[in-house]
């Protein structure tokens, strides 16, 4: 019988999951992979006196890092401790010393993977983090393991539960962003201090690891575009709607241009038709849908986070570290700095709707579509919404695909006067 001895840094929602699910799958791990035992030997906490949602031994616990970082019989360390400090510090000297590294931290990752890895090549030691993003789904395996013969050009995810769950119910309900926000903290479905996800860094952080693996070259998250749900409408929800199409919060990585070598990583409110594999998914769901040349395009959905679900992509991940012969890391050149050999572009094309309030007045139209036409954005549909409240009238257009800068210098054109911009999102197919 081969017995490998973890430490866990952190024992909270994940890391109570991960105590759980090892002890349900105790037989069957010893009977799938030739008697193997996983031994939790020592779990690092802030507060060793807190109740806790696993049955943890009290002499197991400690709020001593050493304890766990120090412990040569300590073979793989499993940390769900969140955030980038000190973190980091403790995966890499877990590292350095030759331990394995299991981690659900996506901000640690996303900010000092090139460290991380350094430190694993240089010892040997694996480095595993399916768990960091979207929880159970298991879309860095999909990239890695199963489509390495792609050339991967899309990657559209909903990669945030929090924010899904509170689109959907604004266009479910008709509510408004922040009347919903502060009932989905009333449920603990949203945290007290809600920035990270709404402001969409949850998902850009996801984003960096995910289109990294898929474009084979170092995305850093500065260069991921961010715009979160905070200035989201009902209105615009209801006007979406009534064209045909669901509002989502959706990362996006996208490879183009005549080499293959321009990238686009960004992550805003977007648009879907609503028979979009993406338009579907509701609630605190997450999903990625990807397009390889060979493969044609995958959806993968399912629960993005969650005790249980994220322990299955911890538990995974330390089964694999356990039973690897040699662990793998990606090939790509892992820096500080995004790979020299991908351009980065903000000038990305799109459809976009446009949602304007207007003057009910004779030639208004006209002079509208002018700035439009002067930047060659054109014009697919265009709907005028309700009665002249005080004279002004909503005006809502989608475009054919334009350049981003080129739609964002039309809207500049707009005489205020006559007709002022009220919302400006981004429409994908
Ligand atoms: N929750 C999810 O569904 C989910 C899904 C995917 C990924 N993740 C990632 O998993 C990680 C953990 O999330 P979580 O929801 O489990 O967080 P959590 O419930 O807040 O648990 C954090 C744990 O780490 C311990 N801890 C925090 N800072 C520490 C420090 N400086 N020294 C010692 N112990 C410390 C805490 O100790 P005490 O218990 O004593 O306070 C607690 O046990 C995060 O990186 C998160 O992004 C979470």
């Amino acid at each position: 019988m081969k017995e490998i001895v973890i430490g866990f840094l952190g024992c909270g929602n994940v890391g109570g999951g991960v105590w759980r699910l090892l002890e349900d799958m105790r037989e069957e791990i010893a009977h799938r992979f030739d008697g193997l035992s996983l031994r939790v030997k020592r779990v690092l906490v802030r507060d060793v006196n807190k109740t806790r949602s696993c049955d943890v031994p009290a002499e197991v616990l400690t709020d001593r890092p050493e304890d766990v970082l120090d412990d040569s019989e300590i073979s793989i360390v499993a940390e769900f401790m969140g955030g980038e400090q000190p973190a980091t510090d403790y995966l890499l000297r877990a590292l350095r010393s030759g331990k394995t590294v299991v981690t659900a931290n996506k901000v640690a990752l996303a900010l000092n993977w090139h460290l991380l890895q350094a430190a694993a090549e240089k010892s040997g030691a694996g480095l595993y983090y399916e768990a960091s993003v979207c929880g159970a789904v298991p879309i860095l395996q999909t990239l890695t393991e199963a489509l390495p013969a792609n050339r991967i050009d899309l990657l559209m995810g909903i990669i945030n539960g929090t924010t899904n769950y509170i689109l959907t119910r604004m266009s479910d309900e008709g509510s408004e962003y922040a009347d919903v926000l502060a009932d989905a903290q009333r449920l603990g479905l949203a945290e007290p201090n809600p920035a990270a996800d709404v402001e969409g860094m949850d998902a850009a952080y996801k984003l960096t690891i995910m289109s990294s693996l898929a474009f084979h070259g170092r995305v850093t998250y500065d260069r991921v575009y961010r715009e979160g749900i905070t200035g989201v409408t009902a209105t615009d929800i209801a006007c979406g709607s009534a064209m045909g199409y669901t509002l989502k919060l959706l990362a996006i990585a996208k490879r183009g241009g005549e080499d293959g070598r321009e990238i686009e990583v960004r992550v805003h409110p977007t648009f879907l038709p609503k028979n979009h594999p993406l338009a579907r998914v509701e609630g605190s769901f997450n999903a990625v849908y990807l397009r390889g040349h060979a493969c044609g395009e995958i959806t993968l959905q399912g629960r993005g986070a969650g005790d249980y679900p994220t322990a299955s992509a911890v538990v995974g991940d330390i089964l694999r570290a356990a039973t690897a012969e040699k662990h793998r890391h990606p090939t790509f050149r892992n820096t500080a700095e995004p790979d020299p050999s991908l351009h980065f572009t903000d000038d990305w094309r799109s459809r976009y709707f446009i949602r304007c309030s207007a003057v009910d007045a004779p030639g208004v139209l006209a002079r509208v579509a002018d700035c439009f036409a002067s930047e060659q954005v054109s014009i697919a549909t265009m709907r005028q919404e309700g009665a002249a409240a005080l004279g002004r009238v909503q005006l809502i257009f989608i475009t054919h695909e334009a350049g981003e800068k080129a739609v964002r210098r039309a809207v500049s054109r707009l005489d205020s006067a006559i007709c002022s911009l009220e919302s400006l999102i981004r429409v994908e197919e």
